[in-house]
């Protein structure tokens, strides 16, 4: 045999390594190969799955399913779990693809009047029927409002649609609870179902031999603002705040109710209607005619409120309009360029006549309540501003340093009890009631000027405030 190598052989060594080399990379090629084709398998089975069931969802078969479909949305406990949002991405060891389920809310009918037994009539107002009733089949004691429908011919007013939306949207632990709306047998039926309350503030009031203790005061008064910064931080004006209006439970708590002119605003204000507010409880810049009006009109309505409760009757009681405002500037003096810029620019601020007297405002707020303490009066004086621009927010006046100072805002649980009038007849009200909705179209005639149309209408004479006079020409 020849020891001659075969030419082959000399170069084995580099070769082999080279052959193992490339059979490796062949066999890793092979490899990946193999899996990238079982996940196209995966794939593609899985999407054939769901395409099947979507088919047999939409399918309106003859033959009755194997098995019923679970439509009711009680959890079936049966179930498998679906992944939570944060897994949904993750790659499933099953190769089982779930869907993110979100909650769809369901669309009920209203439930009946008639689950309802009522008790006695609370109180009828501008705007709706208020009766005590008990739940037949919970028992629990409610107070139903019946929304005033009857005389409705274009469907359903949008002051209703508003009452409902804004209560729903206002939802706060001093905005009285709204539970549900239920109908009656006829369309112009419609209720909106409450927790009773046991007493308004107006009726509590009138009721009381003494009234409210500066703590008790104090304590009203953030539980009212911090109600009303909610709803302006929710974009909501009332536009009906009086103590008739506020409800009191005998828990110390109290609710805002009535939401019955409430509307959402915007910024900038859409065209809103100028004739809202109680008159007693209406700013300045309304009765003066202004166009556009924000959440300051409710903080106005507060300060009335608020020297309310201090002095047991409501502070500006006018019987007009231009009463109204003489009440307002003998009390709070009367503007000027300095004080309310702009003034003379609303429409009716031209077809007065301004008596001539000097300028005499912090000193009568003083004297009208002095029990007040100089932070107390700051703190009025500055929610009663003319100027809807320096009037204070309720944001900012809940941190007023009169609320932290003695006497301390008591505590709700040591509030006093007040025996309910609400769960006797029906009462009558003697004060102003809110304006009516067919009032309002009569604002966009020429408001206050020569014709005397609109808010100063019929107010040819001069009508007099107590020791002050506003007249019109
Ligand atoms: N949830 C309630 N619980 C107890 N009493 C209530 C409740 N809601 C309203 N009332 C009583 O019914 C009265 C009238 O209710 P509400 O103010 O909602 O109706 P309205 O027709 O808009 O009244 P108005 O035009 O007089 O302001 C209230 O002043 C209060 O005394
Ligand atoms: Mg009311």
């Amino acid at each position: 045999m020849s020891s001659k190598k075969s030419r082959w052989e000399n170069d084995s060594a580099e070769d082999a390594e080279e052959a193992a080399r490339r059979k490796a990379a062949k066999e890793a090629k092979r490899l990946k190969k193999a899996q990238k084709a079982e996940e196209e398998a995966a794939a593609a089975a899985a999407a054939a799955r769901q395409e099947q069931e979507h088919d047999a969802a939409l399918a309106v078969s003859d033959e009755p399913p194997s098995k019923r479909r679970k439509v009711s949305t009680e959890p079936d406990e049966h179930a498998p779990t679906p992944p939570t949002a944060s897994a949904r991405y993750l790659d499933r060891d099953d190769g089982e693809a779930y869907l993110l389920r979100f909650p769809a809310a369901a669309i009920q009918p209203c439930n009946s009047v008639d689950d309802y037994e009522p008790l006695n009539r609370i109180e009828e107002g501008s705007y709706g029927v208020v009766s005590r009733a008990r739940h037949l089949f919970t028992g629990e004691i409610v107070a139903l409002k019946k929304l005033k429908l009857e005389k409705e011919t274009d469907g359903f007013p949008i002051t209703s649609l508003r009452e409902i939306q804004t209560l729903m949207a206002a939802r706060h632990p001093h905005v009285v609870n709204l539970r549900e709306v239920v109908v009656g047998d006829q369309l112009n039926q419609v209720y909106i179902v409450m927790d009773f309350i046991e007493h308004d503030l107006k009726t509590l009031l009138d009721d009381m031999p003494e009234p409210f203790l500066q703590s008790e005061v104090k304590t009203l008064m953030l539980q009212l603002l911090s109600a009303t910064a909610t709803m302006h931080a929710n974009w909501i004006m009332h536009r009906d705040l009086k103590t008739s209006n506020l409800l009191m439970n005998n828990r110390g708590q109290m609710k805002i109710a009535d939401f019955g002119l409430a509307r959402t605003f915007g910024d900038p204000c859409p065209p809103l209607t100028q004739l809202v507010v109680t008159l007693w409880y209406r700013s300045p810049e309304l009765l003066l005619g202004a166009e556009e009006y924000g959440p300051a009109i409710d903080v106005w309505s507060i300060g009335c409120i608020f020297a309310e409760l201090i002095l047991k009757e409501p502070l500006f009681q006018g019987k007009s309009e231009i009463d109204q405002l003489s009440k307002i500037f003998e009390l709070m003096g009367v503007p000027t360029d300095a004080n309310w810029p702009g003034w003379r620019r609303l429409p009716n601020s031209k077809s007065l006549n301004f008596p001539r007297t000097k300028q005499t405002t912090g000193h009568l707020l003083r004297s009208k309540f002095p029990l007040l303490t100089a932070n107390g009066v700051a703190l009025l004086a500055s929610l009663l501003s003319l100027d809807p621009e320096q009037r204070i927010t309720a944001e900012d006046a809940l941190s007023h340093a009169y609320f932290r100072e003695d006497p301390k805002p008591k505590a709700e649980a040591m509030f006093p009890t007040f025996p309910s009038r609400a769960g006797q007849e029906k009462r009558r009200r003697l004060s102003p009631s809110a304006p009516a909705r067919g009032e309002a179209p009569q604002l966009f005639g020429d408001v206050g000027l020569e014709g005397r149309s609109g808010l100063f209408a019929g107010m040819e004479e001069e009508e007099v405030g107590g020791g002050f006079s506003l007249r019109v020409h």
